[in-house]
């Protein structure tokens, strides 16, 4: 079979080989503790399900769904995006549904890059921002990211030939894998730089919502002038434990909005209407359930942090997401740790190298995991050590 080369070209797929990995050894009758990949351990809040039972039995969403989301689904978007964060949009121009926010990082690539365009990506991040330009025969430009800059990503050094080809830069905080947050300051700067530019400024907010210690995400469109070169990603998959519902949405600038509505309404089509039903019950409904899981967040993020502190190992206090962002011990890579933790403990951690260039000497703790299996997890570890 003659497959195209962007197929060979990519790298493969880290959460497919840590699947692989694990299966291989649950095959051997061995109980791996999987801390590798970052999906809600708990269920979908019951009146989200709930609302999803009576809107399967609505004959009208058996129909194709709107590519662009039902003006209901992309009105509650925009009532979500007013309450939580003050934003004003118009549901119309400047809300998109997507089937998972993935999609639509996937998609942008499409919609903006030509070949041999560059992306600017987060020196470590969601791998698709760098795959996704493999898929369209684009260039990356990783923004390093280091301990000492807070992980926020630096698109000032990147170098002037670059960016006369670079048509998009992503950035997301709060992060993944790093955990770290970003400063109205960074926002204003990325959104200067990429005018300056004539960038598209994508912000993947993913885990908006994940938050510890009376921290609250904000928006970049809060910022001003955001509009104009930016868009934002938000996802129902984390804020309400739908990983497997696949819904999110994009908002932000018009033009941006309306052309990656033009590439979707190529490709696919649309989120399952029912499901946008769902996840308007999941946006204005009660949102005790997201209160609930950013407690079990953090009362593991201290259950984890305590651990790995007692056995050497350091990792900052995350402030948001669902992961803790720890340092390799010495003479280890982020590879080789995550192979001995592997072999040795039978616990999968996501080897921080696998993000990108910036992850070398890291490793990603999910905390997805019930508490005991996260205790035994770094029990099992500190053994190895
Ligand atoms: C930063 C980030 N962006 C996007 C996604 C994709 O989320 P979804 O497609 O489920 O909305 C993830 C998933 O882990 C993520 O971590």
């Amino acid at each position: 079979m003659r497959t195209a080369q962007r197929i060979a070209n990519l790298p493969p797929y880290l959460f497919a080989e840590i699947d692989r990995k694990k299966a291989a050894k649950t095959a051997q009758g061995i109980d791996v503790i999987s801390l590798g990949i970052g999906d809600p351990d708990t269920p979908t809040p019951e009146h989200i399900v709930d609302a999803m039972a009576t809107a399967i039995r609505n004959p009208a969403n058996h129909q194709y769904p709107s590519y662009v989301g039902a003006p209901r689904y992309r009105a509650a978007c925009a009532q979500w995006m007013r309450s939580r964060f003050d934003v004003n949009l118009d549901s119309d121009t400047e809300v998109l549904a997507l089937i998972g926010s993935k999609e639509g990082i996937a998609h942008l690539f499409t919609a903006f890059v030509d070949l041999g365009e560059y992306t600017l990506v987060p020196g470590c991040g969601y791998p698709v921002y760098h795959t996704g330009g493999i898929m369209v025969g684009g260039l990356t430009h990783w923004m390093p990211m280091t301990e000492e800059n807070g992980f926020l990503a630096d698109f000032e050094s990147a170098p002037a030939d670059v960016l006369a080809k670079a048509k998009m830069m992503f950035i997301s905080y709060p992060n993944n894998p790093t955990s770290a947050i970003a400063t109205e300051a960074y926002f204003d700067k990325a959104i200067a730089f990429a005018r300056e530019h004539d960038i598209l400024l994508i912000h993947d907010n993913a885990y908006s919502e994940i938050g510890f210690d009376g921290y609250a995400a904000p928006s970049i469109l809060e910022r001003p002038g955001a509009r104009d070169v930016a868009i934002e990603l938000f996802s129902c998959s984390k804020t309400y434990n739908m990983t497997g519902w696949r819904v999110a949405f994009a908002c932000g600038n018009h033009e941006a909005i309306k052309a990656l509505g033009t590439v979707k309404s190529n490709i696919d089509s649309g989120v399952f209407t029912a499901v946008q039903d769902a996840a308007i019950e999941a946006m204005l409904g009660p949102q005790d359930s997201t209160r609930e899981l950013c407690d079990l967040y953090r009362r593991r993020r201290d259950l984890v942090l305590e651990a790995l502190r007692k056995i050497g190992i350091q990792a900052a206090t995350p402030k948001a997401t669902i992961f803790v962002w720890a340092r390799v011990p010495e003479g280890f890579t982020s590879t080789s740790f995550a192979e001995k933790v592997l072999q040795e403990a039978n616990v999968i951690v996501a080897p921080g190298s696998a993000y990108g260039p910036s992850g070398e000497g890291f490793v990603r703790i999910s905390l997805t995991t019930p508490d005991d299996r996260l205790e035994e997890a770094v029990r099992r570890i500190e053994a190895t050590l």
